[in-house]
């Protein structure tokens, strides 16, 4: 268990461990390197190079933040007082923050997508999803690309956020589809669509998506965050491993997505920063839906990194279960993604997990806004 390079840490006295598969308590966790090791009763816990005691406190995986947009320049603290005062959200305003990403630099650009990483971190999240889409040039979404693929693994073109000011649509779709999603792609996982009104519709969302997965991308879509629109079911059509947001949903969806392999992630702090209604999160699991939660951190409708945050929501006005809400955030983040390496506590995974200042993972949706996350490992590593 113990290769010379690598230290083991057994960590023990924990209260409860939400291990993804179960809840146990007294039990034990041994990680060695980057890895998970062992998992079983405190009793067995093999010899370790050291040793950290949870102090009856709850351990689980590491949060796993499917939807983030965290390369961008400005806010749009203007825009969300507005909002709050009646105004809609339309989409508009990501021209505003095209604008400002665009006249940043490489520097300005790294260090704020890197803060809203670090902040996540110190909140549990171990592993986050970052797309493009706030610079709509070749060049710009390149760099900023180029910058989520200093942060993350998982990175996302989303070129086809909205059509830039001044352009024809046509041409955009071509253009994304084209050169832009030819430059992208080496820096790229996965392509993104935003499929709404005001946004791009079935047509040309089919278009981008099917070149970008004949570039070798996974398939994630923006989808039913504004009307129940074509997107949900465009995203099943294609195999997307994700449709996002889910907020407005037909009969005809919800089938969909039982009958597919795509997951629904359902992003409650953009429903809560536009004043929408949120997604109808018992429904889709009573019909069998795979379900995930993420931030969709960004500065118009969502900004926020604390993924305990949308597990409150979740459980107090999504009717999810606390159990359901923390699964939703570690292991169905992991099947959004389509990683089998991280979401949960298991010998073979990463050993990415949280230690809470709390005796149980209920106290995530029970004591909603408090920082309860005391200890960081990721990569096996305290943070
Ligand atoms: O997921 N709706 C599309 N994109 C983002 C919002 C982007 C913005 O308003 O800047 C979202 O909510
Ligand atoms: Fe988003």
């Amino acid at each position: 268990m113990n290769p010379a390079t690598t230290r083991s840490l057994a960590i023990t006295g924990i209260g409860e461990l939400f291990t993804g598969d179960d809840v146990l308590r007294d039990a034990a966790v041994v990680v060695d390197g980057d890895r998970i090791a062992w998992v079983g009763p405190t009793s067995g816990t093999p010899a370790a190079d050291e040793r950290l005691d949870a102090d009856g406190a709850a351990v689980l995986p590491g949060f796993v933040d499917s939807h983030a947009h965290l390369v961008f320049a400005g806010d749009r603290a203007a825009e969300f007082d507005a909002r709050m005062a009646g105004a809609p959200y339309t989409g508009g305003g990501i021209r505003t923050t095209v604008a400002a990403t665009r006249a940043a630099s490489d520097d300005e650009l790294r260090a704020s997508a890197g803060r809203l990483v670090r902040e996540a971190l110190r909140q549990g999240t171990t592993t986050i999803e970052i797309k493009s889409g706030y610079g709509l040039s070749i060049a710009d979404e390149v760099r900023c690309l180029r910058i989520a693929g200093q942060l993350t693994d998982e990175t996302t073109f989303l070129g086809a956020h909205v059509v830039p000011t001044g352009e024809s649509a046509d041409d955009y779709v071509a253009l994304v589809s084209g050169p832009m999603l030819e430059a992208a792609a080496p820096y790229a996982r996965w392509i993104d669509v935003f499929c709404d009104r005001g946004a791009f519709d079935a047509d040309q969302a089919r278009a981008i998506l099917t070149a970008g997965a004949k570039a070798g991308l996974g398939v994630r879509v923006h989808a039913n965050q504004l009307v129940a629109g074509p997107g949900v079911r465009l995203a099943v059509e294609l195999g997307a491993a994700s449709a996002d947001h889910c907020t407005h949903l037909t009969g005809a969806d919800v089938d969909a997505l039982a009958g597919g392999q795509t997951v629904a992630t359902l992003l409650p702090g953009a429903d809560f920063g536009t004043r929408s209604p949120y997604p109808d999160a018992r429904r889709l699991l009573d019909a069998g839906v795979a379900v995930a939660l993420a931030t969709d951190c960004n500065p118009g409708t969502s900004y926020t990194t604390s993924m305990s945050f949308c597990i409150a929501l979740a459980v107090r006005e999504m009717r999810m279960t606390p159990a359901e809400a923390v699964a939703a955030a570690t292991s169905g983040g992991a099947r959004a993604l389509r990683r089998d390496d991280v979401g949960r506590i298991r010998p073979g995974l990463r050993a990415d997990l949280m230690i809470l200042d709390a005796p149980s993972y209920l106290h995530l949706a029970y004591r909603p806004g408090v920082p309860l996350v005391r200890t960081v490992l990721h990569n096996g590593v305290p943070q």
